[in-house]
């Protein structure tokens, strides 16, 4: 789980997990949040209420309404914000958790093997946990972002024993 997700969790009072969706409820509240974004105002209320109390299902509606009304994706219209706005930088992640959380663990896998002398700790927290969840959707995404293969990012970077249980993980999500 992200920490992120985590933490809108913890904040949650409750989030009802089904797949149903109230089609007026996510035209409302895309409405809404496009109004908090064009004024700036991200650490708004009624945005943190949406993103911690409604279900995934809900939210995904209600982003794709958001899509289809302004043009483009709200992670995009977000990105457009002030870089020094912590809160911003919360929201993304927190949003990108929510919704495609393969995208989160490739940032957080990419810093991981990039950085001098590779953060194993991360490294191997995300191969061992998603390995059964989607480790091979990450591994695409991985590809198509960074144009490496994860396996082979992998390999140039870890050594012995530990690279063979990483990659042997990584294949077997393909079984
Ligand atoms: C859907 O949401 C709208 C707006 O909040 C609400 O008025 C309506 O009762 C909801 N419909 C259902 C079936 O829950
Ligand atoms: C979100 O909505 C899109 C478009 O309708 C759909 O393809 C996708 O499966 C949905 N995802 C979730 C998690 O509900
Ligand atoms: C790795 O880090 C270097 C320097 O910090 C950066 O220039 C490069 O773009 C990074 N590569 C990836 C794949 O993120």
């Amino acid at each position: 789980m992200c920490l992120l997700q985590l933490l809108v969790s913890l904040v949650s009072s409750y989030r009802y997990e089904g797949e149903e969706v109230n089609m007026t409820l996510a035209k409302q509240e895309a409405k809404l949040i496009h109004e908090k974004i064009k004024d700036k105002h991200y650490n708004d209320e009624d945005f943190i209420r949406i993103l911690s109390t409604r279900s995934k299902a809900q939210i995904n509606a209600t982003f794709n309404r958001y899509q289809d009304n302004h043009g483009e994706e709200i992670l995009k219209s977000l990105e457009e914000g002030d870089e020094d706005d912590k809160f911003l930088g919360l929201l993304r992640s927190t949003i990108q958790c929510l919704t495609r959380p393969e995208l989160y663990f490739v940032d957080v896998l990419r810093s991981a093997i990039n950085k001098t002398g590779t953060d194993e700790g991360a490294l191997t927290r995300i191969v061992t946990t998603r390995a059964e969840i989607d480790l091979k959707v990450i591994g695409q995404e991985y590809q198509r972002r960074n144009s490496i293969p994860l396996e082979k990012a992998i390999t140039k970077d870890t050594r012995g024993d530990y690279e063979k249980m990483l990659i042997a993980l990584l294949g077997e999500d393909d079984a």
